[in-house]
């Protein structure tokens, strides 16, 4: 894989880059709720400028339809002017090479090649480029046209986030097992599960909170009376998964109405499970103060509801203290965020499913188009 700082001055200067960024944000009442993938994208963005080259930045969002409302936000948040590109001018060209120093084409889902990773489309993309940067690592496990088929008619680099997320979630995987705790909680067992599998010989423990667990529950036929579950089938049983033994359950997701911290077993029919208990969280934290290096994804509750945000706390702040750690998913970058623990972590991945696929030991569209795996 060749990477941005084999691009130097004599190679940029007066070059036209096209940056495929992951500006994905959540965006509440008009305003970007979590700036963190943006500010990661700074230190490509601020190379090329430096460097004197022109770059036109590429992304997709899915809050909301257009990047206009929030265009001057990422602005502000990069230090740098953007202008925004309607994606329509693609075929006109007209605007994509004023670059002033920045431009920004609009979201690229509103072309549904995109995903089709349609060659047609990347060709249109590449034109009038000298060369395809890649520092979207939180897509790069989608086989999309301005992730994979755009690699086929530029040259083709790794920026400096996509060099870090490879060197930092692939020490994840390579680092001796003794020591090595995975923490995993939040939705979707479906994308956990086979992160479990691959840690299976990889970790010394596995601990699981959030919704995920009450799949696990499920398996054994432990009653989770209304709690969130999917229909994903947990085939893997091993000493090293952790599970919680003590649960906070409520009847009502809002937390308006109170909760009870309970053992596993004891809930009613109503109730459901919104968080791990605070003293079973005192166990997690003990596990993982005293590991070499812990991987973290996904809360332990609903910890966007304080009331249910205890157990996220505890861990949250255990991981923080840990000797090495890796951290990533919205969710997780959010509780983290709240709690002014960013900043106290050895690593934060901003990946969410490309976090998850790497950790399962799956090869990355992205990565694979950008020659990582050769
Ligand atoms: C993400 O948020 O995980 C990435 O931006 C990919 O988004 P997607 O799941 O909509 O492809």
């Amino acid at each position: 894989m060749k990477t941005i700082d084999q691009l130097g001055k004599n190679e940029l200067s007066g070059k036209k880059v096209l940056l495929r960024v992951d500006f994905n944000v959540p965006v509440v009442a008009g305003k970007i709720a979590e700036t963190f993938r943006i500010k990661s994208a700074k230190e490509t963005i601020d190379y090329l400028v430096a460097n004197g080259a022109k770059a036109t930045l590429v992304s997709h969002i899915e809050a909301i339809e257009s990047f206009s409302p929030i265009v001057e936000q990422i602005g502000e948040i990069l230090g740098q002017a953007l202008t925004l590109v309607p994606l329509s001018e693609l075929n006109s060209r007209g605007n994509l090479f004023n670059a002033s120093p920045i431009l920004l084409l609009d979201n690229i889902r509103q072309d549904k090649r995109e995903i089709e990773n349609d060659k047609e489309f990347a060709r249109k993309l590449s034109g009038g480029f000298d060369f395809y940067i890649n520092d979207a690592f939180a897509v790069c496990h989608r086989n999309h046209a301005s992730v994979s088929a755009i690699t086929e008619y530029l040259p083709s680099y790794a920026g400096f986030l996509i060099k870090k997320e490879t060197e930092n979630l692939s020490e994840a995987l390579k680092a001796p097992v003794a020591g090595k705790i995975v923490v995993l909680g939040g939705a979707k067992i479906s994308t956990k599960l086979p992160v479990i599998k691959n840690f299976l010989d990889k970790a010394e423990k596995i601990l699981i909170g959030g919704a995920i667990a009450n799949s696990f529950f499920k398996a054994k036929g432990i009653q989770i009376g209304a709690s969130v579950v999917d229909d994903t089938v947990v085939d893997v049983s091993s000493p090293k998964i952790v599970l919680p033994e003590n649960i906070v359950v409520t009847e009502d997701k809002t937390g308006k109405s109170g909760a009870t911290s309970m053992p596993l077993g004891n809930i009613a029919p109503n109730q459901m499970i919104v968080d791990i208990c605070p003293e079973f969280a005192e166990k997690f934290a003990e596990i993982i103060k005293g590991s070499e290096m812990v991987i973290w994804n996904g809360p332990m509750g609903l910890s966007e509801i304080e009331r249910f945000a205890e157990g996220t706390k505890i861990v949250a702040q255990a991981v923080a203290s840990a000797s090495r750690s890796i951290i990533g998913g919205g969710d997780t970058i959010a509780a983290a965020d709240k709690l002014g623990l960013l900043d106290k972590y050895g690593f934060v991945s901003t990946g969410g499913g490309a976090m998850l696929e790497f950790l399962a030991g799956n090869e990355l569209a992205g990565l694979k188009a950008l020659g990582y795996y050769n």
